[in-house]
């Protein structure tokens, strides 16, 4: 027989259960919770609560579902400071700085890299983040997109083949050959440790034919798409997406009205990534007008060394509130519900009955203060399938 435990004296806390509690988030004032080994059991008021084998005293802080990163980059070798010091000296970013990344993780043992990898994974989970995607992508051969994903697969169920991050410098003078390439050997390779499929569909990277043939080879190996899309300029990627009916439309920067409509319509899930515009100098993602368009928006880290290096989502979330117009309910709904509605899944990012008990505490009354009080570490503890691991 599981364990239960019962966290009582909750200031605030958000379910994302509209049934349990008010408005969209189903926020419960004076809440308690109940954990059944590594689910949630029962949520409602202190005064209402059943009695449990453990009893912790949240002391009027808020509880909040973890966050689910539903965007990174996290197998990787060294950094970019020297490019990152330059564009905040006026230079403008380019994706071009990837085949730096490239060359650093390539030379990088697998030990290196996994390394690499649980640090990021540790700082993140310290600010709240409890599920992760994660991408290949700084590899760019068969053996190194391979051995990417095989690293990442030991850490998340959330793995995304990348291989059409940008063309190989190794194939610099024939893109086709490498599309041929990421949609043959590579992506044989690489299946069986993904669940997911990804395109970078941008001016100096991939145009919407190449970013069709990586997806639909992906989509026909049983990987689900996702895409890069909009992110530097406008483009065919978000409509792409939604027409192949992808999980999610990653960046959307830059949307016309048609893209916007397109998204609207379709189950894919906007995903903005506000660490990639603060880290460029770009300009933000519209959230307001996605939202008021109806489109189900999630938001991430993108953490990466070269367009943002920022593991913390509540970093993100104060920059969707301050430049993006988003309410500070809306920025952490999307920053958990919204990254599961990303990734497909219904087990995680909301904390009702039946639910992943994976939660964060905050040194808080109110999820709010994420966006009221930016660059405090309010992340007082966080659960991850039941336990206690900050
Ligand atoms: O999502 N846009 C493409 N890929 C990354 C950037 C990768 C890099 O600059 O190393 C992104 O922002
Ligand atoms: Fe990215």
């Amino acid at each position: 027989m599981s364990t239960t435990t019962l966290i009582t004296n909750i200031g605030s806390l958000v379910t994302n259960d509209p049934a349990a509690g008010d408005g969209p988030l189903g926020l419960i004032e004076g809440a308690a919770l109940v954990l059944d080994g590594d689910t949630v059991a029962w949520t409602g008021r202190s005064a209402d609560a059943p009695t449990a084998d453990e009893v912790h005293d949240a002391g009027g802080r808020a509880v909040i579902p973890g966050f689910v990163d539903s965007h990174s980059h996290l197998v990787f070798a060294g950094d970019r400071t020297a490019e990152f010091n330059a564009r905040m000296s006026g230079r403008a970013y380019s994706a071009g700085g990837i085949r730096t990344t490239v060359a650093a993780t390539r030379a990088a043992t697998d030990d290196e890299l996994e390394a690499n990898l649980t640090r990021y994974l540790d700082e993140a989970l310290r600010q709240g983040t409890t599920t992760f995607e994660t991408k290949s992508g700084y590899g760019l051969t068969t053996r190194d997109e391979e051995r990417a994903l095989r690293i990442a697969a030991r850490h998340t169920d959330e793995v995304t083949y990348l291989g059409a991050h940008v063309v190989s410098p190794d194939f610099a003078d024939d893109p086709a050959a490498y599309v041929a390439l990421v949609t043959g050997e590579m992506l044989d390779a690489c299946a069986p440790h993904a669940r997911w499929v990804d395109v970078f569909c941008e001016k100096g990277a991939f145009d919407g034919d190449q970013a069709r043939a990586v997806l639909t080879a992906g989509m026909a190996k049983g990987l689900t798409p996702r895409v890069h899309a909009n992110q530097l300029t406008y483009g065919p990627g978000v409509q792409l997406a939604v027409e192949l009916d992808a999980a999610s439309a990653d960046h959307c920067t830059h949307l016309t009205d048609a893209d916007v409509d397109a998204l609207a319509s379709g189950n894919t899930v906007a995903t903005l990534l506000p660490g990639a515009e603060f880290s460029t100098r770009a300009q933000w993602p519209d959230a307001r007008r996605l939202i008021d368009a109806g489109v189900t928006v999630a938001l991430s880290t993108d953490c990466n060394p070269g367009s943002s290096f920022t593991s913390s989502v509540p970093f993100c979330i104060a920059l969707a509130v301050r430049d993006m117009g988003m309410t500070p309910d809306e920025a952490l709904w999307s920053a958990t519900a919204g990254g599961a509605a990303a990734l497909r899944r219904t087990d995680i990012g909301r904390l009702a009955p039946g639910a992943r008990a994976d939660l964060a505490v905050l040194d808080a009354p109110s999820h709010v203060h994420l966006a009221y009080r930016p660059g405090v570490p309010l992340v007082s503890a966080v659960w991850r399938r039941g336990a206690q691991l900050v």
